[in-house]
């Protein structure tokens, strides 16, 4: 089995080489086309980075697995599998909101061992390995040092569908006034990531996939942050929290429970 260096290096350089191609295919003309509603959309370009990147992986590892928003899972016969978003961020990335990333994380059966986030519009790459930190290039990135709720920038993010929204802005609007602020860019990946470098203290989003946080949560830990799911440490689709702090998670996690879970449509 490959060290978990050799695993962290890989996923670098394959972030850095499909963040590229992203970056180079935003001259051409885009096909964009719906997945689940009409807000939820998808590129060929996102079809053709994911191909770059599962070929790309499969390469260098052809025993591991691979799991991809776009659908092209590949299952191998190894515990290591890759945790792929060709584009998170897809709506910034048709409109030029500069918020959108390549996501690419490793897990080793159920610990994430790499992860590789790629800010396309900044051209910095957030990266981590188990134990090793967490960086922003070659720089060490660290949370923010705890603050009061009252004075926490929280960011979130949205789903698909009109139902879940609509819930999602209720329970917004239950805590507004009890932070500083709300941001939500649109990248849960690069909101995590901004989480580990200290541009928010706080980050919640029910309805994520492992695509949209495998790689960043292993950052925001490793940037000494706290992630933390519905019930325990562990993020799954039904709720993803971050924070600087175990209180601030703590209180956005007993603030989420009596919304939860967000109804799809
Ligand atoms: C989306 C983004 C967005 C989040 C959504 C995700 P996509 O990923 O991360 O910020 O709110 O829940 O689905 O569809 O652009 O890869
Ligand atoms: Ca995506």
């Amino acid at each position: 089995m490959q060290s978990y260096q050799t695993l962290v290096e890989a996923a670098k350089i394959f972030a850095a080489e499909a963040a590229d191609l992203v970056r180079s295919s935003r001259m051409q003309q885009l096909s964009i086309s719906s997945k689940s509603s009409n807000t939820d959309m998808v590129t060929d370009v996102d079809k053709a980075t994911e191909n770059f990147l599962v070929d790309r992986i499969h390469g260098a590892f052809p025993e591991h697995s691979i799991i991809a928003e776009e659908g092209s899972d590949h299952k191998g016969n190894s515990e290591i599998s890759w945790i792929i978003d060709p584009i998170d961020g897809t709506t910034n990335f048709i409109y030029g909101f500069p918020s959108y990333s390549v996501s690419i994380g490793v897990r080793a059966a159920e610990t994430i061992v790499a992860g590789a986030v790629f800010n396309i519009p900044e051209d910095a790459l957030y990266w981590s390995g188990k134990g090793m930190g967490a960086f922003k290039n070659s720089d060490r990135i660290h949370v923010r040092e705890r603050v009061a709720v009252s004075k926490s920038l929280i960011g979130t993010g949205f789903g698909y569908s009109a139902i879940r929204r609509v819930a999602q802005a209720k329970f917004l609007a239950s805590i507004i006034g009890e932070v500083r602020d709300i941001r939500r860019a649109g990248a849960a990946s690069l909101d995590l990531c901004f989480l580990a470098e200290g541009r928010l203290d706080g980050y919640y989003e029910a309805g994520l996939w492992p695509w949209d946080y495998t790689a960043a949560t292993l950052i925001v830990r490793e940037a000494g942050g706290t992630i933390l799911g519905p019930v325990d440490d562990e993020p799954s689709r039904e709720l993803t929290i971050g924070a600087s702090n175990l209180e601030l998670a703590d209180f956005l996690r007993e603030k989420l429970h009596p919304y939860l879970p967000f109804e799809e449509d």
